[in-house]
């Protein structure tokens, strides 16, 4: 990293510092704030981390005021046109496009881990018959480290990458069987005659008592909303992940930790949360009732799948999904869903709607790839576990990343204490 300076002076005491100022390969430089605790006495102060880098990081880019998004340094409109998901994932573990050796014997050894331990299904049955997958996520994926003790020692770059492998493996299998489970269904298991995500979807319509047939429009559009979810640099789960494991947690743990932050609806649930919004609107009439609760300060209601941290233009994910959506439903029937014309309706008033205007509220990841799952048939309290299937990949690069980092450390931030100032006991009969 190139090194300039910014000088920070506390005007109370006239004490100044020169701060260390670091320029990456694309977006805003930054600034090591290391030294002004040491010599000013002094913390930053940056709730919700808008400002704060915690890392340096070379496997996602995102430029939120051109709506930009790199994936080691290619356009993920490329990667959605060109390649496949488990392409993506070599990609992302190993920062280089494979060639087709390394993609053959990269499918082989991800393929030969699918399966799970007999012991690991019947973790299933001890949850509620109407539990929610991704309560069945957090805890089956945290009990994997249960079975693999022979790869839990994360300084061990084998154990590290074998770790990486059976996540990605595992993850379809794992939640196939939470949707399974959830229905009273009969566990499939994988198929490693079939590719990555057509196995996903064998293992989740398919029974034991007939053939079964999925349409290639289908495989197709879960592997595009696969590849647009396999990362975002440091988002809440990513960093979830990153803090959980910066203690030397082990890789499952650390994973089911980033699946309990991405469940939340501000951010892996909202996909979930948009079709649930979208199903409260009786007709395109209705709109504009919605659009008003959602700028209404008094009403805690937030439009879901609009807004994002980063972007302040169209996220590029939901470019893309929007006219992934328009091909799904030309080939099945937009009347199958109902819904899409009070999205494209419920977008066209956001985004001439001076509120949403003025805060760079535009559709987001979410707010086309409801439409899709809906679309191809998934149901509705399994869109979180996709995301989460999709994003695992990233988490366990960042988390390799991470652990290769010489400046990697326990995660530990501090506060502003605003709470009272040193007081002794007082007995409680004097109280
Ligand atoms: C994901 O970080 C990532 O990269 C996440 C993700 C990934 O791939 O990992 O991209 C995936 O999580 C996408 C986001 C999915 N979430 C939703 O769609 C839920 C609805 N969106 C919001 O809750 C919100 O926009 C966030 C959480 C996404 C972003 O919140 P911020 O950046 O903290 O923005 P904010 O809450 O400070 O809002 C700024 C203003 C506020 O109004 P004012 O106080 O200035 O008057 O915008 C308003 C907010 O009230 N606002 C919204 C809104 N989002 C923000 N108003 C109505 N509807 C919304 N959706």
């Amino acid at each position: 990293m190139a090194k300039d300076t910014v000088t920070v002076t506390n005007n109370a005491t006239g004490q100044s510092v020169e701060l260390p100022l670091y320029h990456g390969t694309h977006g805003p430089s930054v600034f090591d704030i290391r030294p002004m605790s040491k010599q000013l006495g002094l913390f930053t102060y940056d709730p919700g981390f808008v400002s704060t880098a915690s890392c340096q990081s070379g496997i996602t880019y995102i430029d939120g005021d051109e709506g930009i998004l790199l994936y080691r340094g290619y356009p993920v409109e490329q990667l959605a046109e060109q390649s496949s998901y488990l392409e993506v994932c070599y990609l992302l573990l190993y920062g280089d496009l494979p060639s087709a050796e390394q993609m053959g014997e990269f499918q082989d050894m991800i393929m030969n881990h699918s399966m799970v331990h007999e012991g690991l299904r019947r973790f299933y049955s001890g949850f509620h018959h109407d539990a929610h997958p991704m309560a069945i996520m957090v805890g089956v994926v945290g009990a994997l480290s249960a079975f693999y003790h022979d790869s839990l020692d994360i300084h061990d770059p084998q154990h590290r990458e074998i770790s990486a492998h059976r996540l990605i493996a595992k993850m379809p299998t794992i939640a196939a069987d939470s949707y399974k489970y959830s229905i009273g269904q009969p566990f499939m298991y994988p198929d490693n005659s079939l590719g990555y995500v057509e196995n996903y979807l064998r293992m989740m319509f398919a029974t034991p008592s007939k053939p079964f047939e999925i349409s290639p429009t289908v495989v197709r559009a879960l592997e595009l909303i696969m590849i647009l979810h396999a990362d975002h640099e440091q988002n809440a789960s990513a960093s979830t992940v990153r803090l959980a494991s910066s203690s030397g947690a082990n890789p499952f743990a650390s994973i089911s930790a980033g699946i309990g932050s991405l469940w939340g609806p501000a951010h892996g649930g909202a996909n979930e949360a948009v079709i649930r919004m979208l199903e409260t609107i009786e007709s395109v009439e209705d709109v504009p009732k919605l659009v008003a609760r959602a700028k209404d300060r008094n009403d805690k209601f937030r439009l879901m799948g609009f807004g994002h941290r980063i972007y302040k233009k169209y996220d590029p994910r939901a470019r893309i999904l929007r006219q992934a959506a328009h091909e799904v439903l030309a080939e099945i029937g937009a009347e199958q869903v109902p819904l899409f014309e009070i999205a494209t309706e419920l977008e066209r008033i956001a985004l001439e709607d001076e509120y949403f205007i003025e805060r760079s509220l535009y559709p987001n990841v979410d707010f086309y790839s409801g439409i899709i799952l809906k679309a191809i048939g998934i149901p509705l309290n399994m869109y979180t576990v996709i995301f989460t299937m999709a994003r695992t990949v990233g988490w366990i690069s960042q988390w390799m990343e991470m652990l290769d980092d010489p400046e990697y450390r326990i995660g530990r931030p501090r506060q502003l204490y605003v709470g009272e100032a040193r007081r002794d006991y007082v007995p409680i009969d004097k109280r």
